[in-house]
């Protein structure tokens, strides 16, 4: 009765006795047409796929479940493959042919990409032309206040905009990441540098902390510095009153630049979420300005370097956004 159900599901299913495979259901059957009589035959004859076969036999050897994903050379089909280990040898091989939705989220890719270019033009337009205007009327009365609200609207649709093209830029492949060493205690000291107006004029205070003097990370500075901008740029916008601190610190094999705040803090069922794409606390509420996208960026550009991300909070007290990347090695001077 089970091979009977396994004949009609979409995914396919072989059955592996050693390297052999003693059974496969129609779907396999479709996705790996390359012998008429499978049965009997070596796993690799009939996927024709190294990869497949040498997932098999990590999954044998190690009897942990294993899983990849594999784009088939003749056919050009994404597949998901698992290899799931079962007794004596036995293994059952699942694999899901996923190129539909890769196709889908390239399409996505491509919509936002091409979108967020084009509305690109048009809005420059629209920002000089209230500029000009602006320049031609009074420097108080109604119109004043209306073509000052043109030019702030128009100032956060840019930003908007581009923050997609920088996510874009993200998804898109081939994104190139440098893996170079670079000071940490620099790089926090020129964040602070460049805030200090900004936090004055919010009454804030911004300062560095330099735990562990020299350290040195390996990765991107650039794309370092872009999601630590995103995240004390959060930091600044949501303090109230307080203080803004960006520490450097360094253990064994990485470093941490964390970015605490005095803030209102994010409640603990939205902490795991803020990460993800236009998520907002309290969206509905209006609050503050933003696209919900910043931390999404940040989080990108943090993993691309191999680092990770995390944010821990106290309502009502604060919140600290650690990012934490791979140290360089201490070399003799
Ligand atoms: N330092 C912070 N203090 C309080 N809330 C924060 C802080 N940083 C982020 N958040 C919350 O996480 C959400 C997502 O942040 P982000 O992706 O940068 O989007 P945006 O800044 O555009 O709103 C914010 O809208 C806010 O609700
Ligand atoms: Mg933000």
């Amino acid at each position: 009765m089970l091979a009977g159900i396994l004949e009609h599901v979409e995914e396919g299913v072989l059955l592996l006795n050693g390297t052999r495979v003693r059974w496969l259901n129609p779907a396999a059957r479709l996705m790996f047409p390359a012998l008429e009589q499978p049965v009997g035959r070596p796993l690799v004859e009939v996927v024709r796929e190294h990869r497949i076969d040498g997932l098999a036999l990590r999954a044998r050897e190690s009897r942990l479940e294993q899983a990849a994903e594999v784009e088939l050379p003749i056919s050009g089909r994404i597949l998901q493959v698992r290899a799931v280990p079962l007794h004596d040898g036995d293994l059952i091989l699942l694999a899901r042919d996923i190129t539909r939705l890769r196709y889908l989220e390239t399409v996505r890719q491509q919509f936002v990409a091409n979108l967020s270019h084009e509305i690109r033009t048009p809005l420059a337009g629209l920002d000089l032309a209230a500029q000009t205007l602006s320049a031609e009327l009074p420097a108080d009365g109604d119109m004043r206040l209306f073509i000052d609200r043109i030019t702030q609207e128009a100032g956060r649709l840019a930003d908007i905009v581009f923050n997609l093209n920088q996510l874009a830029a993200l998804d898109a492949e081939g994104i190139a990441v440098e893996r170079l060493p670079f000071s940490v205690d620099d790089l926090v000291r020129a964040l602070v540098d460049r805030y200090q107006v900004r936090a004055a004029a919010g009454q804030l205070v911004l300062r560095a902390d330099i735990a562990t003097a020299g350290s040195t990370a390996v990765g991107d500075r650039a794309k370092t510095d872009q999601a630590l901008q995103n995240i004390v740029d959060n930091a600044l916008k949501f303090t109230g009153s307080g203080e803004v601190v960006i520490s450097a610190s360094a253990e064994l094999s990485r470093v941490e630049i964390a970015v605490r705040d005095t803030g209102p803090g994010i409640p603990g069922r939205d902490l795991a979420r803020i990460f993800e794409r236009f998520y907002k606390v309290d969206r509905s509420r209006g609050g503050q300005p933003g696209s919900g996208l910043g931390l999404s960026i940040a989080r990108h550009l943090v993993e691309l370097q191999g680092g990770t991300i995390l944010a821990e909070s106290i309502p009502g007290a604060g919140t600290v956004i650690r990012v934490r990347l791979p140290r360089a090695p201490l070399t003799s001077p």
